[in-house]
């Protein structure tokens, strides 16, 4: 099976989630209209220091990966996904796709898409372990970073990296 398909399988179930989460009556920052620049370049630390999510999806999401020996991350320029699925990735992982969940709670109650643990283990599905959990509200501006500098934002160029850097750096010099 090609590779986006199991993501899309996994989302499938997404419908019963989002009455999950409508029901416990979520704030409705969590849909919000246009991230502030402190949310984004907080998501942007976020990305490549606390979470580690560069080591797998490399500094610009592209799916080049900084680390030769993480699994190959996907290209996250090019994704597809919606604020809330993205949110929904990142919280719960993608079982048995070496994409870790960031929710320190994920899987010990029904939160991800019902499953456990122990489920998962039946199912044979394994989870790497996160650099490190993230809060809700950090996966918010996580997402308000994808969203803004990645997520359907096209190949990284020179202007586009010194706006994504918020300066000139280094990497941005060899870019067209
Ligand atoms: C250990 C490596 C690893 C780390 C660290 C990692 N990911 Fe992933 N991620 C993956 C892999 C592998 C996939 C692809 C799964 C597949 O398609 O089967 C993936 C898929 C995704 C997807 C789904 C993209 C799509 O459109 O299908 C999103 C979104 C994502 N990751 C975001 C993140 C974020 C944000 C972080 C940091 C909080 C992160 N990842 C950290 C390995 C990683």
């Amino acid at each position: 099976m090609a590779r986006g398909n199991n993501v899309l399988a996994f989302l499938r179930l997404l419908p019963l989630l989002v009455v999950t989460l409508a029901q416990l009556g979520l704030p409705s920052e969590s849909y919000a209209q246009e991230p502030s620049d402190a949310s984004v370049s907080a998501g942007r630390r976020l990305y490549h220091q606390k979470a580690d999510c560069q080591a797998c999806h490399g500094w610009s999401g592209d799916g080049v990966k900084m680390d030769s020996q993480s699994p190959d991350g996907a290209n996250l320029r090019t994704s597809q996904l919606t604020r809330e699925q993205l949110i929904l990735v990142i919280k719960c992982g993608l079982p048995g796709r070496d994409m870790p969940a960031f929710d320190r709670l994920s899987y010990t109650d029904d939160r991800c898409l019902g499953r456990t643990r122990s489920d998962l283990q039946r199912m044979g599905l394994e989870l790497p372990d996160p650099a490190a959990t993230l809060q809700n509200r950090e996966v918010e501006r996580l997402v308000d970073f994808l969203l803004t500098k990645v997520v359907r934002q096209g190949e990284m160029t020179q202007a586009k990296c010194i706006d994504f850097w918020g300066e000139e750096v280094d990497v941005c010099t060899s870019l067209p």
